[in-house]
């Protein structure tokens, strides 16, 4: 339904079938992965290097909504890949707005035309998150792989033309952490209300990249530097999330906020996630949501088990007072630095492999040293 001013009607205030008291652990958000294709080729990306094919049918990912609000979850991201591939975003958007969920775009802006966002606001659509690559579109180009900047920078002007709340993300790195100042200048000018400066997670092809990717240790203490500067010249008016550098911390991140307590991401083949890495993890027993309620796999399936709560956990998580604070950190990176998904992340200093972190620090040193074929 659409109102007179163009802009979607509220959500109802009772959503078809009313509303029953979720059990606890509840999933606040999930991040539904609607493709993995995407027109940008970022060298950070986090999505597996060879993902399985195919792709949920829309009648699949409306049973997956229906599931998910049954289930609780409050947030829906579709994200991707670039989620504006897909022709049916307007169904689904138009169903989680019926549901009473909120919904979230994450997109590279890339396809975005008037008509799209156009009818993704009719639909019911509540917030865009857009990245942005750097403040200098050469640079933001090259890291995308295609002629990107101008193509953001007319999505952020159709998202406000429409009214929709704008995140802009912006994935920092060796290439263009130099330029967090003039980015995030370029974010609020774009008219974000809310700007993510994260240094780079990792994962897929980040991971893969990394070498070229680590910041140095100089390069981080600018970049804290000149986000604390940043929140002093825009937070009043925009809201300003900076996500530390994992590689160089003593304490490492409450990855997901606990596996399977607050999030679940389904992939673009079915796959029901911890997390956006978990498919990496071997042995997990990830299972398909078309052979299983959304419920069960949350409640029941060994994967959502295998590393919730505290009792699965090594010294010296298991006596750590913090254990329930960052529980444990990141199960993927322990996986991918030590092999052993199992064991407290390596980011942690009290970890006894705390020493694989520096190793990698040091080679980001050795690299920054020579040139680079990305552009800074
Ligand atoms: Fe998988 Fe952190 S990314 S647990």
């Amino acid at each position: 339904t659409v109102v007179g001013d163009g802009r979607p009607a509220p959500p109802p205030a009772d959503p078809p079938g009313g509303w029953t008291e979720p059990r606890e652990p509840v999933p606040a958000g999930m991040l539904a992965e609607l493709t993995y294709r995407c027109p940008l080729h970022c060298t950070y990306c986090s999505n597996p290097l060879a993902p399985s094919g195919g792709e949920l049918f829309t009648e699949d990912w409306l049973r997956v909504l229906d599931q998910a609000r049954d289930l609780g979850v409050l947030q829906v991201h579709f994200s991707g890949g670039e989620p504006l591939l897909r022709t049916d975003l307007t169904a689904l958007v138009a169903r989680a707005h019926r549901l009473g969920l909120y919904s979230n775009l994450i997109t590279s802006g890339i396809p975005m035309s008037d008509a799209a966002i156009g009818s993704l606001a009719a639909a019911g659509l509540d917030h865009v998150q857009l990245s942005i690559q750097d403040a200098d579109p050469a640079a933001g180009d090259a890291v995308a792989g295609l002629r990107a900047h101008a193509r953001k920078r007319e999505a952020a002007a159709l998202v406000r033309r429409y009214g929709l709340p704008l995140t802009v993300n912006v994935v920092l790195h060796a290439g263009n952490v130099d330029r967090l100042a003039e980015i995030a200048d370029l974010a609020v000018g774009l008219g974000a209300d809310r700007l993510e400066l994260a240094h780079t997670q990792f994962y897929g092809w980040a991971w893969r990249n990394r070498a070229a990717l680590l910041p140095t240790a100089d390069q981080l203490a600018r970049a804290d530097e000149a986000a604390a500067g940043v929140k002093e010249r825009h937070g009043d008016r925009v809201e300003i999330v900076y996500v530390a550098a994992d590689y160089h911390a003593t304490r490492p991140k409450p990855c997901m906020r606990g596996w399977g307590r607050r999030q679940l991401v389904v992939a673009p083949d079915g796959g029901v996630l911890p997390c956006l890495s978990a498919a990496q993890l071997p042995g997990l027993d990830v299972v398909d949501v078309r052979a299983a309620d959304l419920a069960w796999i949350w409640y029941d399936s060994p994967a959502f088990n295998r590393f919730r709560g505290t009792a699965w956990m090594p010294a010296p998580c298991r006596d750590c007072a913090l254990r329930e604070v960052d529980f444990g950190g990141c199960r993927c990176q322990a996986y991918q630095l030590l092999g052993d998904a199992a064991l407290t992340d390596p980011a942690c200093d009290l970890s006894p492999h705390h020493g694989v972190l520096a190793g990698l620090a040091a080679r980001a040193e050795r690299v920054a040293a020579v040139p680079r074929r990305l552009p800074r």
